[in-house]
């Protein structure tokens, strides 16, 4: 396994898919949708994709290859309880449009994973859609596939929402035994840590529409979604997300001005993960032009900057600490490729920080004293 930094991993899955296989290298899109009302925020690599897929639009070419900077949500509650849940993640993604399908997918994936970055082949496992028999085949051809690795899941369908979508293949690493649940029934697709899944390969020839048909699509497609800092931290050899340099500089910061060390109480790593996690969720939005409001886009931005400040709290953090974890965020990606406007922006996103971190103590402060009045009265009144 090749030790690399998050930026180099990113360098690497880019120019592999545009220098040796063809593809088109753009620019990471905005996490603001455009003309897309089904989403409120781009979740997927796919996402900004989607007119390319249905043949609305005619793509700049049938090959493309984006490191996708992302925002989910659903699953905000597990940031820092699991190895690999983030609110912010990037998602690198080989596209075809129409163009190549399963074999070129699945081959070049197991090269990518086996030879570029030297992941050991008897660690993988794959899962596939139960009745795909051609995505079984394809795999047990693949130099070096452990025959007994595969999993047929019926869940292996992705779908986001109405628009393109069709049966995946996931394929995961085994970390070892030690970082499992230790259940009889622990195996790919467990909610455990011992299971990573890395990368998605979807093939794409459905098109839901609103109503819940799913429509053949004129031509097959190829998207594929890669977790960077789920990557990371296997080739770097770090048990969580959060310990990988994409995200520990920022606990780091957290830890100093708390003084609360990393990897002490676990309680604790809980609050400096998520405020590591927060801490990019905001930088990264702001910097695609959303401000902190009480609708929309702008809710999820002002919820996940109050989640931090809470955490910051819990840690012991009295003072306002967010403007200084913005500064870490932007030392992670000063080198990167895509991350320009972070840099040239850095002063303005910390200033929209700023305010709300104001607001957001104004608000507690009048809230506080609202309650300590209450409590005063029953008291007086002699209840509880
Ligand atoms: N669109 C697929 C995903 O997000 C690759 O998992």
């Amino acid at each position: 396994m090749k030790y690399m930094t998050g930026n180099e991993l990113r360098e690497a899955y880019l120019q592999f898919f545009s220098e040796k296989k063809g593809h088109l290298r753009l620019p990471s899109f905005s996490l603001i949708p455009q003309d897309d009302p089904t989403l409120l925020l781009i979740g997927a690599g796919m996402a900004p994709l989607k007119p390319f897929f249905t043949g609305k639009m005619k793509p700049p070419r049938t090959r493309v290859t984006t490191s996708q900077r992302c925002v989910r949500t659903g699953d905000i509650e597990n940031v820092g309880r699991t190895a690999r849940h983030q609110t912010y993640f990037e998602m690198l993604g080989n596209f075809s449009f129409g163009d190549y399908f399963k074999g070129e997918a699945i081959s070049w994936a197991w090269e990518f994973l086996t030879e570029v970055i030297e992941l050991p082949k008897d660690k993988l496992w794959v899962t596939v859609y139960p009745d795909d028999t051609e995505a079984i085949e394809i795999w047990k051809s693949q130099p070096g596939f452990p025959q007994d690795h595969i999993v047929k899941l019926d869940d292996n369908f992705w779908e986001i929402g109405p628009g393109p979508c069709g049966p995946d293949s996931e394929i995961y690493i085994d970390l070892g035994e030690e970082r499992g649940c230790g259940s009889p029934t622990c195996g790919v697709g467990c909610d455990c840590d011992r299971y990573l899944e890395i990368w998605n390969l979807v093939f794409t020839q459905y098109d839901r529409t609103e109503d819940g048909q799913y429509k053949p699509l004129a031509h097959k497609n190829i998207d594929t979604g890669c977790g960077l800092e789920r990557l990371a931290s296997v080739v770097q050899n770090k048990r969580t997300n959060f310990e990988t340099d994409l995200l520990y500089p920022i606990i780091e910061y957290a830890s100093k001005v708390s003084g609360v060390k990393y990897g002490e109480d676990a309680q604790k790593d809980i609050s400096l993960k998520v405020i590591a996690d927060h801490a990019r969720s905001m930088a990264i939005m702001i910097m695609d032009g959303i401000l902190p409001s009480n609708e929309g886009r702008g809710y999820v931005l002002r919820r996940i900057l109050r989640r931090a400040i809470r955490h910051g709290r819990m840690l012991g953090i009295k003072d306002k600490f967010l403007e200084g974890a913005v500064d870490a965020v932007v030392e992670i990606y000063r080198e990167a490729s895509d991350f320009g406007e972070l840099v040239a922006k850095q002063d303005y996103i910390k200033k929209v920080i700023s305010i709300e971190e104001d607001r957001f103590a104004a608000t507690r402060n009048q809230g506080m004293e609202l309650l300590d009045g209450e409590i005063k009265e029953l008291k007086a009144a002699g209840k509880k």
